[in-house]
């Protein structure tokens, strides 16, 4: 287990386990208001599309707790609403956990105010559930004695508990399965080499971590039995936003017939987003990868390419692992029934695949 969880709500604000400074110290911010809140986001003191939504739900407790008038609460929430979103634009369920918020209301300003208040609650309790039931559900794919590959970080840190891609190695450890991680490193941020590989060390889980540009070799010359990655957006085609890199490791999959899991909680999906042209891919600091740390690798003034996230096209997803079960694209029919579960076409094994 983890020995700090990467948000909680002290009563009063919101306490965050700063990711920036991991994993070498362990500081907490505390947030008392939702620019904070917004602040801490889009400088990725929290990360992981799941912890981000629920922190953007305690900012708009905090917005509602600033509030002194019943009749303003309305604007004083769509405004720190409309920051919060804007923290970060790729991961849905910012978005989602901001919306599923701003359905909540009261008939007084302390009713109103405790609503939101228990509906930030049970979201945070919803996503520890949501990571656990992925991760039991992922157990079909994820054989004793598997090799896996990871991008980024998906666990614990993530989101509230366990993770997604992250909590499913979790899970499988925890059954009793042996296994062996690949942890990408995953530049410019290197939240394989640090988040990641923080939380293995702390379960025990055997693991190495390599540069991202190594997992081509790594399938070349060595069985790989599974890549498994989380996502910030699902569109409803079933193209995936996910850290960059995911793309560039769902291509050597393919070419090495690895099969590609997304571990997918259903507030990443987006159905109002037709497919993966249509996702906002956030573009952050050049800084991000003209240094590491504080120390310049590149020569002042270099020009920088830096999306957060790419694109994987729905075909190179052998399954999607949501709570509800597994799901094989083609997608599209099967989200528009809002998850209902898809089985595997006959003749295929899940770990087949469908892409392959
Ligand atoms: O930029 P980050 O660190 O927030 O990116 C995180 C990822 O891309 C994760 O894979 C994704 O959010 C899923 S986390 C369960």
């Amino acid at each position: 287990m983890l020995p700090f969880r990467s948000l909680t709500w002290t009563g009063r604000r919101l306490r965050l386990l700063d990711q920036r400074q991991l994993p070498h110290r362990t500081v907490y911010l505390e947030c008392a208001t939702a620019s904070e809140v917004a602040e801490a986001i889009a400088t990725m003191a929290v990360r992981g599309a799941p912890a981000i939504g629920v922190a953007a739900a305690y900012g708009l407790v905090l917005a509602a707790q600033a509030a002194t008038e019943f009749a303003t609460l309305p604007s004083v929430l769509e405004e720190a609403a409309a920051r919060l979103k804007g923290a970060r634009p790729t991961a849905v369920n910012l978005a989602w956990a901001v919306a599923r918020l701003l359905q909540v209301s009261g008939p007084d300003l302390g009713s109103w105010q405790s609503n939101l208040l228990a509906a930030a609650d049970r979201l945070y309790q919803e996503d520890a559930e949501t990571n656990y039931r992925i991760g039991c559900q992922a157990q079909a794919v994820i054989p004793d004695g598997a090799t896996i590959v990871h991008h980024c970080n998906t666990g614990a840190l993530a989101t509230v508990d366990y993770g997604t891609a992250l909590g499913a190695i979790r899970v499988a450890a925890e059954q009793g399965k042996k296994l062996l991680v690949y942890l990408d490193e995953t530049r410019p941020r290197l939240q394989g080499a640090s988040l990641s590989a923080y939380e293995l060390l702390a379960y025990n889980i055997p693991f190495r971590v390599m540069v991202d540009g190594a997992s081509g070799h790594l399938m070349r010359t060595q069985k790989v039995d599974l890549c498994l990655v989380g996502c910030d957006r699902v569109a409803a085609n079933g193209d995936v936003a996910n850290k960059i890199g995911t793309y560039n490791l769902a291509l050597a999959a393919k070419a090495h017939q690895v099969p590609f899991y997304v571990a997918c909680p259903l507030s990443s999906l987006d159905l109002s987003t037709p497919n993966g042209e249509a996702i906002p891919i956030e573009e952050r600091d050049p800084q991000e990868v003209t240094h590491v740390g504080e120390r310049a690798i590149a020569p002042v003034g270099t020009p920088v390419y830096n999306p957060a996230f790419d694109v994987t096209p729905a075909a190179y997803v052998t399954a999607f692992i949501t709570e509800e079960g597994l799901v094989y694209p083609p997608t599209a029919q099967i989200w528009a029934g809002s998850v209902a579960l898809h089985k595997p076409p006959t003749g295929r094994t899940p770990s087949q695949g469908s892409a392959f």
